[in-house]
């Protein structure tokens, strides 16, 4: 395929990029370690020496054990996805105090080679969902060690206090020797990430009302956090006078990421691999009151306190949740900024929950993992991404087939700002995406042949398409349940749509191989995707 001129100049600043990259990292001796890079806004992450699009899934909380494992890896081949995201706990990794048990990481290390799979890490330390269950029962038993959090009224809240020096100290120690077994035992970089605790932040009360956090909340907001937002001005003010109704929520954010930022660089300094801290999200669309949410996590209204306050987490990633539209493209549109690369790394595997894979990844992302893929089926209908499932339905293994053997591809495009997507809705039969020269038109639910009936939508709105736009008039397609055309842009034009070519093929090590055209009844209506995995490559022109 002859490569527009675009694409190489793409290419080259690309390769400049990563020669950049990797000659740093390679007079540093870790040349081969996956590393973020960024471009124009946009980012990729880089394994392997190329971008990688991490097509994941999270396993359970309680699935990382001996026991239990068989029935991820299970699951990980039903689903078809190229990662998995499993925790390593602290309570299992630290059993007695100093004594590190490095097994349950070696048998990770080995299970995803045999499944030619990639892992990323969560570390539960400190925190697991505002909470700090999966401390050491040895720390558990001296609370004097793990202080919780006091409330506003004087309750102790179920929910750890960044302010105790000691479990810092314990917890640095346990994920630093974590990092440091890593590093001594995955030379292959099996692991692509880590995840620094999980879902930090408070429940319950907005901050800590510890005796040490209560002289800081009324001690002078620390100057490096007023550079970092541009509030030099305000230099002495306590938080209430520089954050007035923000004050309470802002300085738990910066409490609980000063705590995980000193946990990662303790790592970082170990082996550094990528890190990320994952968010409970609030509403990004009515701004609720910080104590209707998870306080003092990576919520989008504080991602400047935590990059201020943990340089070493490289990416703050939202776990998204929510199944309706407006929401989740306005969080992703939220954590996609110049300084965080998006990445998803829990969100919902249903059938309808799928689609967004595709949104995301023409917002960029560099990863999109649903959660509790090893669950079992609880009733009837509910969806296959467990053991014995079918990948033939399994909503994951839908985009997972069709995307994975062109993941190096799709990544690059991505990072390149080539990729267009558009994702089925209740009350939209007819999308357009804008494609320079072109009008892309999406319909979903529409008949097979001819324009006969208007499109009525599928009976859930499951259908999607992913556009690479890779010159002027030739784009890679591929789609679930909808019929993708072009209209010329400039309506007044008078031009046509001509295709002059639709085949149909796949990439296979870097190159697209045609397996037929397309033409007739194929493309006479448009090109129509149905539930099977199709990539279809398109050159347009005009009469
Ligand atoms: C979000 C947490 O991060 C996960 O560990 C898990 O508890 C899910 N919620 C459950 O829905």
């Amino acid at each position: 395929m002859k490569r527009p001129f675009r694409s190489v100049l793409n290419g080259i600043a690309f390769v400049v990029s990563v020669a950049l990259a990797g000659g740093l990292a390679a007079q540093a001796g870790e040349s081969a370690l996956p590393h973020l890079v960024s471009k124009d806004g946009r980012h990729a992450l880089i394994v392997d020496g190329a971008p990688f699009l991490i097509l994941g899934a999270q396993s359970n909380n309680s699935s990382a054990w001996p026991a239990t494992l068989p029935r991820v890896w299970s699951a990980i081949e039903t689903a078809q996805v190229n990662t998995l995201e499993v925790p390593v706990y602290w309570e299992q990794f630290e059993p007695e105090q100093g004594r590190f048990d490095n097994s349950i990481v070696d048998q990770l290390l080995s299970g995803a080679r045999e499944h030619k799979v990639r892992l990323v890490i969560l570390w539960f330390g400190t925190w697991k969902n505002g909470s700090s269950h999966y401390l050491p029962m040895w720390m558990k038993r001296q609370p004097e060690l793990c202080p919780r959090i006091i409330g506003k009224t004087g309750r102790r809240i179920d929910s750890p206090s960044p302010h105790s020096q000691a479990l810092l100290e314990a917890d640095t120690r346990a994920f630093g020797a974590f990092m440091r077994h890593l590093k001594e035992a995955d030379p292959q970089h099996t692991v692509i990430m880590v995840q620094v605790e999980n879902e930090p932040g408070s429940w319950d009360t907005v901050r800590d009302y510890f005796p040490a956090a209560q002289r800081l909340f009324t001690a002078p907001v620390p100057v490096e956090l007023l550079k970092a937002l541009g509030k030099e001005g305000r230099a002495g003010g306590d938080w209430t006078a520089v954050f007035g109704r923000d004050a309470d929520e802002f300085f738990q954010a910066w409490s609980v990421a000063r705590y995980i930022g000193q946990v990662a660089a303790a790592g970082k300094a170990e082996y550094p691999l990528p890190f990320y801290c994952n968010a409970a999200l609030r509403d990004p669309l009515t701004q609720p009151a910080a104590s209707s949410y998870e306080s003092g996590g990576p919520t989008d209204n504080v991602l400047d306190i935590w990059k201020a306050a943990a340089p070493a987490v490289d990416v703050l990633a939202p776990d998204i949740y929510m199944n309706d539209s407006a929401h989740y493209m306005k969080v992703m549109e939220l954590y996609s900024r110049p300084d965080n690369a998006l990445f998803i790394p829990e969100t919902i595997g249903s059938p309808t929950g799928t689609r967004y894979c595709y949104a995301a990844l023409a917002r960029g992302a560099i990863g999109w993992s649903p959660f509790g893929i090893d669950r079992m089926p609880r009733s009837a209908g509910e969806p296959v991404t467990m053991q014995g499932g079918d990948a033939a339905v399994d909503p994951i293994a839908i985009n997972c087939r069709v995307l994975n053997p062109m993941m190096r591809e799709i990544a690059q495009w991505s990072f390149d700002g080539r990729l267009h997507a558009a994702v089925e809705e209740t009350d939209e039969c007819r999308q357009t995406l804008a494609l320079g020269r072109w009008q892309g038109v999406i319909t979903f639910g529409s008949s097979t042949f001819g324009y006969g009936r208007s499109p009525k939508g599928n009976s859930e709105p499951v259908g999607r398409v992913l556009i690479a736009q890779l010159g002027e008039n030739e784009f890679v397609i591929t789609g679930y349940l909808c019929r993708v055309d072009f209209k010329i842009a400039d309506a007044a034009s008078g031009a046509q749509r001509e295709f002059l070519r639709v085949e149909e093929g796949g990439y296979e090590g870097g190159v697209f191989r045609p397996a037929r055209i397309l033409n007739g009844d194929e493309t006479d209506w448009g090109l129509n995707f149905g539930s099977a995995p199709e990539v279809l490559r398109v050159q347009l022109g005009t009469y």
